[in-house]
C-alpha cells in the first residue's frame, strides 16, 4: 500500500460541516500513512501554492466548529490562462498525488476542468444551497435549515405579538430547497420559491383569510432569488458579480414586505437572514456526514480513482463521474412545491 501526499480545499460559501470533513480525511489518511496538505482559501491557495501540513492535533477539536479551518474563497483559476498554469505548476511543486476539492458547483466545476487537464481529483458536496446534481444532499443543509426554522419561531413570536406580518429572506440563490425545507419545518404561514412564479394575489388572500379567522399574525418565507415583478437585482454593478458570474442576491424581502403593507394594509417588516444561515455549530447529520464523506475521498484516492465526486444517494455513498455536475443546478420540482402547499396555504 503506497503512501500519498493528499491536498484539500475547500472552495466557495462557507458551510457548516467543511471542519468535520476535514477531520474525515485527516484521520483517514492517517490510516494510511499519508500525509495531508491543507490549502488555504480555495483554489487560491492553489494558485499560490499557500498551503500547511495537516496533522491529527490540527483537527483534533474542530468537529464542533463551524467555518473551515481552511478559509475559502470564490476564486476561479479558469479566469485566466496563467491561473491555470500556476495551480498546474503548485500541484507539483507540491508534490500531490490527488486533491480532494469540498464545495459547490463552482468548486467543483473547477475540479472537474483539472481532472480532464491529468490532475487527480476527488470531490465532496457542500452547500446551504442543496442545488448540485447528482446528489440527494449536500453538507451544510442541515445546519442551515435549522437555522432557518429558529428563525421563524422567534420571528413567530414577536409577529404574534404585534400582529404583523414578518417577511424572512433566506438564501439558497436560485434554488428553493433551503426556503421551501425551512418554511415547512418552521412551519411558516407562506413560502415564495424560485421555481415558482409567485402570485401575490394568492399571497395576500391567504393573510386576509389568516386574519379573519383570527390568526392575527403571519410570516412568509421568501427565498433570495424569487423575481418580484418591479424588482430586479443590479446586474453589472460593480462588485455584485462573482469570479463565476453569480450576480449578489439579496433584498428581496424588503420589497415584499412594502407590497404586502401596501396592499392589505397590515403592518409588515422584514428580515433578511443572509449570512447567519452559514454559521454555527454543524448539526449531528452534517457532522456525522462530513466525517464518512472526508474517509470515503481517502478511500478513493487509494483505489486509483480520479474525477469523481461523492454523491449521497439514499443513505449510501457514491463516486460519481465529476463532469456531470459542470454548469448545472438542481432544483426544486414546482409540482412538488404545489404538493406541499396544502401546509401552508390554509
Ligand atoms: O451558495 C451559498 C450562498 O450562501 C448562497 O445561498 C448565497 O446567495 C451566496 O452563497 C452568498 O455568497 P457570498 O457569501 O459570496 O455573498
Amino acid at each position: 500500500m503506497s503512501k500519498k501526499r493528499i491536498g484539500v480545499l475547500t472552495g466557495g460559501g462557507d458551510c457548516p460541516g467543511l471542519n468535520p470533513a476535514i477531520r474525515g480525511v485527516v484521520m483517514r489518511a492517517l490510516d494510511y500513512g499519508d500525509e495531508v496538505i491543507g490549502l488555504k482559501y480555495g483554489w487560491a491557495g492553489l494558485i499560490k501554492a499557500d498551503a500547511v501540513p495537516l496533522k491529527l492535533e490540527d483537527v483534533e477539536d474542530i468537529l464542533e466548529i463551524g467555518g473551515t479551518i481552511l478559509g475559502s474563497s470564490r476564486t476561479n483559476p479558469f479566469k485566466k490562462e496563467e491561473d491555470v498554469q500556476k495551480c498546474i505548476e503548485s500541484f507539483k511543486k507540491l508534490n500531490l498525488d490527488a486533491l480532494i476539492a469540498i464545495g459547490g458547483e463552482d468548486t467543483l466545476g473547477v475540479a472537474s476542468k483539472f481532472s480532464k487537464l491529468g490532475l487527480p481529483m476527488i470531490g465532496i458536496p457542500k452547500t446551504i444551497d442543496k442545488d448540485l446534481e447528482e446528489t440527494d444532499y449536500t453538507l451544510g443543509f442541515d445546519t442551515a435549515v435549522e437555522v432557518v426554522v429558529d428563525a421563524i419561531k422567534r420571528l413567530r413570536d414577536t409577529a404574534k405579538s404585534h400582529a404583523r406580518v414578518i417577511v424572512v429572506e433566506i438564501m439558497g440563490r436560485h434554488a428553493g430547497w433551503l426556503a421551501l425545507y425551512g418554511g415547512l419545518a418552521g412551519g411558516a404561514d407562506y413560502i415564495l420559491i424560485p421555481e415558482v412564479e409567485p402570485n401575490l394575489e394568492e399571497l395576500y388572500n391567504h393573510i386576509r383569510k389568516l386574519y379573519d379567522r383570527g390568526h392575527t399574525y403571519a410570516v412568509v418565507a421568501i427565498a433570495e432569488g424569487v423575481q418580484l415583478p418591479g424588482f430586479t437585482y443590479q446586474k453589472g454593478q460593480e462588485g455584485m458579480v462573482d469570479a463565476f458570474g453569480h450576480i449578489r442576491l439579496g433584498g428581496v424581502g424588503n420589497v415584499l414586505a412594502e407590497e404586502i403593507q401596501k396592499n392589505i394594509g397590515i403592518e409588515t417588516r422584514a428580515v433578511i437572514l443572509s449570512h447567519l444561515q452559514r454559521g454555527g455549530s454543524p448539526s449531528i447529520r452534517d457532522r456525522i456526514l462530513g466525517l464518512l464523506l472526508g474517509k470515503t475521498a481517502v478511500d478513493l484516492v487509494h483505489e486509483g480513482k480520479s474525477g469523481y465526486f461523492i454523491a449521497v444517494k439514499g443513505s449510501e455513498l457514491v463516486p460519481v463521474d465529476i463532469t456531470l455536475i459542470e454548469g448545472k443546478t438542481k432544483n426544486v420540482d414546482p409540482s412538488f412545491y404545489e404538493s406541499v402547499k396544502t401546509f401552508f396555504n390554509k
